[in-house]
C-alpha cells in the first residue's frame, strides 16, 4: 500500500504518550499529523473564555465563524481559532480540567468528527485520540490502542511540566489523571475503548524510541 493513503489510528487514555509516538511516525513517513485532542480542548477554550459552560450551538456557532486549524513553527504544531493562536491556553490546567465535560456533549463531537474525517479522507494520516479506531475511522487501515500505569503517566507527566518549569504536583497529576481516566471510559458517546482489531500496547516501562520502533514495524507490513 502506499503510505500517502494509510490512515493510523492511535487511541489510549491521557498521557499514554499518544501525542508523542504520532508526531514521530509522521515524521518517519511524511504524513500528516491530526491531534483530535487539541479540537476538543480549543472547543473548551471557545466555551471557557466565552462564558458558555456548555451551551453547544454557541460553541459551534463560533467554531463555524472561527474554524480551528493548524500550523507549524519550530517549537511544533500551532493550533488556531480563527486567527487567534491558542497553542499555549488549550494546555493550560483550566482547559485541561473542563475538556471531559465538554468533549461529552454529542454535538460537540459530532461537529468535531466530521471535521476530522474530512481531513483524513485523503489518508497518509496518523491521528490520536480516544475515538478514532472506534468511531471516527472505524475501517482505518492500522489501529493502536496505547495504554500505561497512571503512576508511570503522572510521572511523565510531571517531568514533562518540570522541563517546562510547571511546578506540578505528582499525587494531584495522578489524581487528575484516573479522574480524566474514569470521565473519558464511562461518558456515554464515544467513550474511550479499545477497538477490537486495535492492537493493544502497554508503554508501562517502555522508551519512546521502542513504542514508536513497535508501531512503524506495522505500519511497514503496508
Ligand atoms: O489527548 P488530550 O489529553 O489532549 O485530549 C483532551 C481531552 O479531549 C480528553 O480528556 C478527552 C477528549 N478527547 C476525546 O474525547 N476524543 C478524542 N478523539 C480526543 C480527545
Amino acid at each position: 500500500m502506499n503510505l500517502n493513503e494509510i490512515r493510523i489510528a492511535i487511541d489510549g487514555p491521557a498521557s499514554s504518550g499518544k501525542s508523542t509516538v504520532a508526531k514521530i511516525i509522521a515524521k518517519d513517513f511524511d504524513i500528516i499529523y491530526l491531534d483530535t485532542g487539541a479540537m476538543y480542548r480549543a472547543a473548551t477554550y471557545v466555551a471557557l473564555s466565552n462564558d458558555l459552560d456548555d451551551d453547544f450551538a454557541q460553541i459551534i456557532a463560533i467554531l463555524k465563524e472561527n474554524p480551528i486549524s493548524f500550523g507549524t513553527s519550530s517549537e511544533g504544531q500551532l493550533v488556531y481559532v480563527g486567527e487567534v493562536d491558542v497553542t499555549h491556553a488549550i494546555r493550560q490546567n483550566d482547559v485541561t480540567n473542563a475538556v471531559s465535560k465538554i468533549s461529552a456533549i454529542p454535538e460537540i463531537r459530532e461537529y468535531l468528527v466530521d471535521a476530522q474525517r474530512e481531513i483524513a479522507s485523503h489518508g497518509g494520516i496518523v491521528m490520536d485520540g480516544r475515538d478514532i479506531g472506534t468511531v471516527v475511522l472505524p475501517d482505518a487501515e492500522l489501529k493502536i490502542f496505547l495504554v500505561a500505569s497512571v503512576e508511570e503517566r503522572a510521572e511523565r507527566r510531571y517531568k514533562e511540566n518540570l522541563a517546562k518549569g510547571i511546578e506540578t504536583d505528582y499525587e494531584q497529576l495522578k489524581f487528575e489523571i484516573a479522574e480524566r481516566d474514569r470521565k473519558d471510559s464511562t461518558r456515554e458517546v464515544s467513550p474511550l475503548k479499545q477497538a477490537d482489531d486495535a492492537i493493544l500496547i502497554d508503554t508501562t516501562g517502555m522508551s519512546i524510541a521502542a513504542v514508536v520502533s513497535k508501531i512503524e514495524s506495522f505500519v511497514k507490513k503496508f
